[in-house]
């Protein structure tokens, strides 16, 4: 019995609903009077539905049978009245309903987007965009617009099922009886719907982050693709991809789409069998033809809607799966967090150390291992070495975009863990080799570095990005579009935006990745006074493959396998002839 009882519940979703509504509270809770009109005005709605039923018995009796004139009379006005009130309920009842749907969208997209702000670097490299995008922003809308129809649907039939079927005992309750025990028979197959759906949706979830993803690099490698003519080699992936989706679509509606069709068999027999017992009723006198028609059209009624709820619940399981995967992001927590009560960072006063730091970006794969270096304030650290070797990996650890397996990082004696993440990222400045723009005017980019400086300042800054001349030299200026990604400008134009972002951020710690290795020799040359510019009067670290860009830093390090293997000025380390001496032999020789 118990586990009959569970059965049930599942497969009416009992507990789930629940589960969801609670989760769901905090969304709806700014707007739940609306919500609750809105849902209030479903039973009405629903209820009216039996009032037409209800109406048969007596336009049967006393019009059809008895012919009252009265009673007739006022039909025209009786329907008309009905009419316009269930028109004006229905439409109430819709406009309210999407409202909150909307209202509730909308809060569950800016709680996404917010919890997709504060993932730490190691979410995003693990994770594809199409999966972000699916996940973040499809789901949202999965879920609460199928949250809010399910439960307007829901609630809309069970008010006109519960009313309907109070017709159904009022005409005959020996006749009800038989309809709701039909009714019982299809619990077992929502059950399994249910079931087979769960596992169906999680593969549709991973193909359809695919597809998203195909857009995304066809949108982002369009150049790649067709330099290297990969349209081919494209099409047949996306060609594949889309096999699955409709694979897994004919998956779908082969597991599930039975039920609509199995619940108009079920009916069908509750219905023969109903009418053909009334039909001994009304011969045997025990019912009248009133009661027979009322209870006839109630029953239609009532199995009508349930013959799409197979439907509906399709649909409704759908958002409930939505709102799980929801959920399973809002509860996700960045491995990377502030701890409590953390230091702040206002300035440097003596600079940067690393102690024994080790580091792995996958568990087990040690990238660093037992670097130990130390920046002092104003001083600018040079890393050099092989590709692949860890530069990249040790920049990115002072701002913290990672959290270290071994050691020590700190400022002025302060451990990074213990500075708050904001106030740490604050004081630093980057630059990379592949600088991210983003849509928007030069203005506005450059604005990105700090939102509160002058257009004096902005423009000081791109004097000293040397990109003054090249802005004045447009026609809109700072107001010139760069197009997505900066797409409009040429690297080296990019590189020095990127530079003039970092001047206004004008933060004490400056980092520069590769900033100048994407360039030709004349560029360079452009670009290495502007960051030198950059460079003055601050701590930098810097990191160069073209030794001449490095060799006036007060510390060179050279790194190699994710180990330092020399340390010194330019002047000692080519006097010790070792790894440094070679490369800048290697490249002299060039
Ligand atoms: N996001 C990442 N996830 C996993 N491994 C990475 C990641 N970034 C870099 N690596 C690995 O870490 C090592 C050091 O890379 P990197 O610091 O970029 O080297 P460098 O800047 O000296 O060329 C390389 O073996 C690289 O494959
Ligand atoms: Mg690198």
């Amino acid at each position: 019995m118990g586990k009959k009882r569970q059965k049930l519940k599942r497969a009416f979703n009992a507990n789930l609903i629940i589960l969801n509504f609670k989760r769901m509270w905090p969304f709806i809770k700014p707007f739940w009077v609306r919500a609750l009109i809105g849902v209030l005005l479903t039973i009405p709605v629903g209820g009216l539905d039996a009032v037409v039923a209800m109406f048969l018995k007596p336009f049967m009796d006393q019009v059809m049978v008895d012919k009252q004139q009265a009673f007739s009379a006022m039909i025209p006005y009786l329907i008309v009245g009905f009419t316009l009130v269930q028109g004006v309920l229905l439409y109430a009842s819709d406009y309210l309903n999407t409202w909150v749907a909307q209202k509730i969208t909308i809060g569950l997209k800016r709680k996404l987007y917010e919890k997709l702000l504060s993932m730490d670097t190691a979410y995003f490299d693990s994770h594809n965009s199409g999966e972000i995008l699916f996940r973040y922003s499809t789901d949202a809308e999965t879920a609460s617009t199928g949250l809010i129809n399910s439960i307007k649907q829901f609630l809309s039939r069970t008010f006109s099922s519960i009313a309907l079927v109070f017709v159904l005992i009022y005409n005959s309750w020996q006749m009800a009886a038989i309809a709701v025990a039909v009714l019982g028979l299809f619990i077992y197959p929502m059950y399994i719907v249910r079931k087979k759906m769960k596992a169906i949706l999680a593969k549709t979830v991973v193909n359809l982050s695919s597809i998203m993803t195909a857009y995304n690099e066809t949108f982002a490698g369009n150049r790649t693709i067709r330099s290297f003519t990969l349209e081919e080699e494209f099409k047949r992936r996306f060609y594949k991809i889309t096999d699955v989706t409709f694979a897994l679509a004919m998956k779908m509606v082969k597991s599930t789409n039975w039920l609509s069709p199995l619940m108009h068999i079920i009916m069908s027999i509750g219905v023969a069998f109903v009418i053909g017992f009334g039909s001994y009723l009304i011969v045997t006198g025990r019912i009248t033809s009133g009661n027979f028609v009322a209870f006839t059209a109630a029953l239609i009624m009532l199995y009508k809607p349930l013959k799409s709820v197979g439907n509906y619940y399709i649909s409704i399981q759908n958002s409930f799966i939505a709102i799980d995967r929801i959920f399973e992001i809002l509860d996700l927590q960045p491995q990377l967090k502030d701890r409590e009560n953390p230091a702040t960072l206002t300035e440097i006063r003596k600079g940067i150390t690393f102690d024994n730091v080790c580091f792995a970006y996958v568990p087990g794969r040690e990238v660093l291992h037992n670097i130990t270096l130390e920046i002092p304030r104003g001083t600018t650290l040079a890393l050099v070495g092989n590709s692949g070797g860890g530069k990249t990996t040790i920049s990115t650890l002072i701002p913290r975009l990672y959290d270290i397996t071994g050691g020590e990082i700190k400022i002025d004696g302060v451990n990074v863990k213990d500075i708050s993440q904001d106030s740490l990222r604050k004081q630093i400045a980057m630059v990379f080799q592949d600088n991210f723009l983003f849509t928007g005017t030069i203005r506005e980019n450059v604005l990105l570095g700090n939102p509160n400086v002058t257009d004096a300042e902005i423009w000081a800054a791109l004097e000293n990005a040397c990109l003054a001349d090249f802005v004045k030299g447009l026609e809109l200026g700072l107001d010139t579009e760069i197009g997505e990604r900066g797409t409009l400008l040429s690297g080296g134009q990019k590189q020095r935006l990127a530079i003039a972002r970092a001047f206004v951020k004008n933060a004490p710690i400056v980092i520069l990745d590769e900033a100048t290795s994407a360039l030709d020799t004349k560029s360079e040359r452009v670009v290495q006074e502007a960051l030198d510019n950059l460079m003055k009067n601050r701590t930098v670290i810097v990191i160069a493959h073209r030794l001449s860009t490095v060799q006036n830093a007060d510390n060179i390090i050279v790194v190699n396998d994710g180990q330092i293997v020399e340390s010194g000025n330019h002047e000692t380390l080519l006097a010790q002839d070792g790894a440094y001496a070679a490369l800048y032999k290697m490249q002299f020789k060039k």
